[in-house]
């Protein structure tokens, strides 16, 4: 090697200057190596503020003493780290990376890398450890391997890989870490990963992963398993778990596993964590008297099939501090005083099996030596008190005693305990013994569905969210409410017996997202100053639905209304539409039904696009509906009920194109609408729409149906000319009801082609000719109403139509065949008994689809995320993964979602490091 003087003289300063130990030598860089290097840097792009490793790679300094790069003593490049310094742009086929040929280590991790990772790297033959894990944009997939491949350490984590994992990973037998979770991946995990003993690392989680698990029972230094949201099927029973003496941690939650968890699971010497949650698994968990072992901390078997009685011997497992056992079918009696022998238990979840919980042998128990629990979870464990073992609890956070049957009040040792989170709802409790207006810690308060009756000053407390809805509070609502109210995201009173006005200091509730006073009999008129919290980070959801609410809307909705839905729906509101309403550009439920409102049509609400639920039923409106000049009107228009009013004209063909939802294929209709979903800043909150529909004063609630639901109902006007042929191209129709207009003309054969509609009523109108046969084709039809109109000829045979009764026909000018009389032989009488599958419309036993409507109430999802700024940093992450994961029980679905959120956040905070 040859060493020139000024390199020399380089090296010695450099050493003085970084004080090296005198005992390490520094090798010198090959110029090879350092042109390679320098080559690599200038195919990245960087900012020299935050790239610091880059911006020491200088040629007029020797390659190895750079930042980030080591080289052996003969003067290669062996480790290149460039984690978490910003760079993005790409690495090619021909990157110079590709001729270090002595890279052992190359870590470029946490950086904006994008396009096509070159798979040579993976084969580079000396090559131990690889780490690009967090790029979110960089793609690829696993090359062969060739055999004896030296890989120690692959870590792909949160990049854009995809594709198979090959067999030829057998290859990598030195391989100890292999993360490749939050990728792309999919197919089935090869079974030649079993083989690769060195193993200590396996973290497969959040791709697509399919098929079954193969045989791990060889890897006896696997430390951490997690093969957790993928779509994993088959049993677990066969992998030889006793072998795996090493094994901490197991997570396998959020699969399709099924069978039995093999009893051997849980004797694992070294087991910590098992988190088997949102399988399929069944059968019973086992005795574990059999168990020596237990360093087991957390068990999670939330959400599968799991029956029997949980053994005694479960309390054996002194170390838990973490137990899910909810939504499972766990049966039997289970005596609270047994969580006493859990001596470390933190977290407790039994909710939603078929447990009976009992408190009954607590009489001789020493309460003072009772575990503290953070968190307790004992929904629908048929409770019928308070468990009293919570008297002496000092620490717990999370308390939800929700669908119990737990009477009387609600004890005052409750308002000593630190809560955060209290569901008491679904119960019978009636009162409250003391003032929740105190308890300063709550941040969430559920009481809702109980039968708490008379004032609720004592009930309200100062929680960002508060749910009274469905008990029977019958007060005047407090002039102060307001003061309660300053933080409140979530405010719901409804189904209650309040009487009086809204007070004015509602409006003291700047942060209210969510304001539900519908289903009491407040009266007096809406004030003025609620309509105005409808700014952008004000409200987003007003429900006065059913009360008795009197005067105009007041037009004063904000410049910058973020209102998305307004339900003021059975009330005797009159005036007009207030012209400001145009303000709410995110509006999607608007439902003024059944009031006394007299106005034209609402023309300039077609700047709204984001309008799904358009309701005016049952007012005063008149006119036509067709709009002069509206551009765009409502691409996402679901529902509209313009039902009784005094609609005039003729149906507006140009209208009807824009509402483009309509005529999408009902399956691809976007699950977008099943959670309206609003962000506050540090809050979101989910809740969940549904429609009612009527029937004669009786009312089915039909949850969740928006997704689906489509519907329009025009009856009960005075529409006339004819039914535009454009209405056949809303192929996602369920419901369209015309009837009682004076529509005219042919009926339209395009209507065959509404294939999903399930109920069509053209009835009372002055439609003539022949009914077309394509009607015949509409085979989820099961409401039809063609009668009191002029048609004629003959029914179409041999199909749907014949399937209803002669009531669906009937009082028309010549209509024959089946069901009604034969066209050949007109003097026969009507006689062919209607089939059981005519919903004959003047059965009053049947729903009578006739009078359907869309009124849209709401029920609020119960589901919160909210950052509560005040509590400790600790407190916080523990609070965020568990609210996280109740939530995701209500709504898996979102999930997903939040995945892709927790991406998001993650590339964000990337950027800012
Ligand atoms: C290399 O580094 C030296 C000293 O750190 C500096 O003076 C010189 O400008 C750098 N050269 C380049 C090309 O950045
Ligand atoms: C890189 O080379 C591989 C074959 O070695 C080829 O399949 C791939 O398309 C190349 N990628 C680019 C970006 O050229
Ligand atoms: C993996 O092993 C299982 C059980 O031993 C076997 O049924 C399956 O066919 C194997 N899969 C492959 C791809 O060899
Ligand atoms: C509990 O479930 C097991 C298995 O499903 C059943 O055999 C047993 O009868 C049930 N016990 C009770 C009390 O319901
Ligand atoms: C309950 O236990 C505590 C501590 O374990 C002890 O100090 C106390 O005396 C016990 N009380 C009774 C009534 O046994
Ligand atoms: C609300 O209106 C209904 C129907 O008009 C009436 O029966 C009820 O008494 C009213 N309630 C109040 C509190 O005014
Ligand atoms: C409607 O569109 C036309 C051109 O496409 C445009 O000139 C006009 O301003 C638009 N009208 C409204 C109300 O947006």
């Amino acid at each position: 090697m040859e060493i020139t003087l000024q390199r020399f003289l380089i090296l010695i300063a450099f050493s003085l200057c970084l004080h090296l130990n005198v005992g390490s030598v520094r090798s010198l860089c090959l110029e090879d190596q350092q042109l390679s290097l320098l080559k690599f840097k200038q195919t990245l792009i960087f900012d020299p503020a935050s790239s610091f490793k880059l911006v020491s790679w200088n040629s007029s300094t020797d390659c190895c003493s750079w930042s980030g790069v080591k080289c052996s003593n003969s003067g290669h490049v062996i480790d290149v780290d460039l984690g978490l310094e910003s760079i993005s742009g790409r690495i090619d086929n021909s990157s110079s990376l590709l001729n270090l040929h002595h890279l052992q280590g190359l870590n470029l991790a946490k950086n904006f890398f994008r396009g096509e990772f070159p798979a040579k790297v993976f084969q580079l033959p000396t090559l131990q450890n690889l780490d690009i894990s967090y790029n979110a944009f960089l793609q690829g997939s696993l090359p062969e391997f060739p055999e004896n491949g030296s890989l120690q350490t692959l870590l792909l984590r949160e990049t854009n890989f995809s594709g198979m994992m090959p067999d030829s990973i057998r290859n990598l037998r030195m391989l100890s870490t292999m993360d490749l979770s939050r990728c792309h991946f999919r197919g089935s995990i090869p079974n030649s990963t079993g083989s690769l003993a060195n193993l200590v690392v396996l973290d497969l989680s959040q791709n697509q992963f399919s098929g079954s698990i193969p045989s791990f029972g060889m890897l006896k230094n696997l430390n951490d398993l997690d093969l957790s949201h993928n779509d994993l099927s088959g049993q677990i029973s066969s992998t030889n778990w006793e072998n795996l003496s090493n094994l901490a941690n197991l997570r396998l939650q959020n699969n399709s596993l099924e069978g039995i968890i093999p009893l051997s699971l849980f004797s694992l010497p070294s087991l910590q964590t098992i988190d088997l949650s949102n399988n399929w698994f069944s059968g019973q968990i086992g005795d574990f008297a059999v168990l020596y072992c237990s360093q087991l901390v957390l068990l999670n078997l939330r959400g599968n099939r799991l029956e029997g009685s949980i053994p005694i011997s479960f309390f054996k497992l002194q170390g838990l501090v973490e137990v899910d056992l909810s939504s499972n079918n766990f049966n039997g009696t289970l005596e609270l005083s047994i969580i006493q022998k859990l001596e470390n238990i933190s977290t407790l979840d039994l909710s939603f099996n078929h447990l009976s919980v009992d408190d009954a042998s607590f009489g001789n128990i020493n309460f003072t030596s009772f575990p503290q629990l953070l968190e307790l979870r004992l929904a629908s464990c048929k409770l019928r008190k308070f468990p009293s073992f919570l008297k002496n609890q000092s620490n717990m956070l999370v308390l939800d005693l929700s669908s119990n049957q737990i009477q009387g009040e609600i004890p005052n040792w409750i308002f000593k305990l630190p809560l955060r989170w209290l569901n008491l709802s679904n119960n019978s409790l009636t009162k409250v013994d003391g003032s929740f207006c105190n308890f300063s810690s709550l941040t969430i308060l559920d009481l809702h569905s109980n039968q708490l009756q008379g004032d609720i000053s004592n009930v309200l407390s100062l929680a960002l969210y508060m749910d009274y809805s469905e008990n029977r509070f019958s007060s005047v609502l407090p002039a102060d409410i307001g003061h309660f109210l300053f933080n409140t995201y979530f405010f719901s009173i409804s189904g209650n017996y309040f009487r009086g006005v809204i007070p004015n200091s509602i409006c003291n509730g700047e942060q209210l997202n969510v304001l539900d006073l519908s289903q009491n009999s407040l009266s007096g008129t809406v004030p003025r100053c609620l309509i105005a919290m409808s700014h952008s980070k004000g409200l987003g959801v007003l429900n006065l639905r059913r009360n008795n609410l009197t005067g105009t809307i007041p037009d004063v909705f904000s410049v910058n209304c973020g209102l998305q839905t307004l339900y003021l729906n059975e009330n005797y509101l009159q005036g007009k539409i207030p012209k400001s309403l145009a303000n709410c550009k995110v509006l999607e439920v608007l439902d003024v039904g059944n009031n006394g409102i007299n106005d034209s049509f609402p023309c300039w609400l077609s700047t709204i696009s984001s309008l799904r639920v358009l309701v005016l039923r049952s007012n005063k409106f008149y006119g036509s509906i067709e709009c002069p000049t509206s551009n765009d009107t409502w691409p996402l228009l679901q529902i509209v009920d313009l039902s009784s009013n005094k609609f005039s004209g003729k149906l507006p063909t140009k209208f009807f194109e824009t509402w483009t939802t309509m005529m999408v294929n009902k399956d691809k209709i976007q699950l977008a609408f099943d959670y309206l979903r609003f962000d506050i800043s540090l809050y979101s909150l989910y809740y969940q729409d549904m429609v009612i529909v009527t029937n004669k004063g009786s009312e089915i609630e039909l949850v969740k149906i928006l997704t689906i639901f489509t519907s329009i109902d025009f009856s009960c006007n005075k529409f006339e000319g004819k039914i535009p042929e454009v209405m056949g191209e809303f192929r996602a129709l369920i419901v369209l009801n015309l009837s009682h207009n004076s529509l005219m003309g042919p009926i339209p054969p395009s209507l065959g082609n509404l294939q999903h509609l399930e109920s069509l009523d053209l009835s009372a109108n002055s439609l003539r000719g022949n009914i077309p046969q394509q009607l015949g084709g509409l085979n989820f039809l099961e409401v039809l109403n063609l009668s009191h109109n002029q048609l004629e000829g003959r029914i179409p045979k041999g199909n749907q139509l014949q399937t209803f009764s002669e009531d669906s026909f009937k009082d028309n000018k010549g209509l024959c065949g089946t069901p009604l009389r034969d066209c050949g032989a007109n003097m026969q009488p009507p006689s062919t008994a209607p089939t059981s599958k005519g919903n004959n419309l003047d059965n009053g036993t049947k729903i009578d689809w006739n009078l359907i409507s869309a009124e849209v109430g709401f029920i609020f999802g119960l589901a919160i995320v909210i950052l509560p700024l005040m509590l400790r940093k600790r407190w916080r992450i523990w609070y965020y993964k568990h609210v996280d994961s109740i939530l995701f029980k209500i709504f898996p679905q979102l999930d997903q979602r939040s995945r892709n959120h927790e991406r998001r956040t993650l590339r964000t905070r990337q950027r800012r490091n």
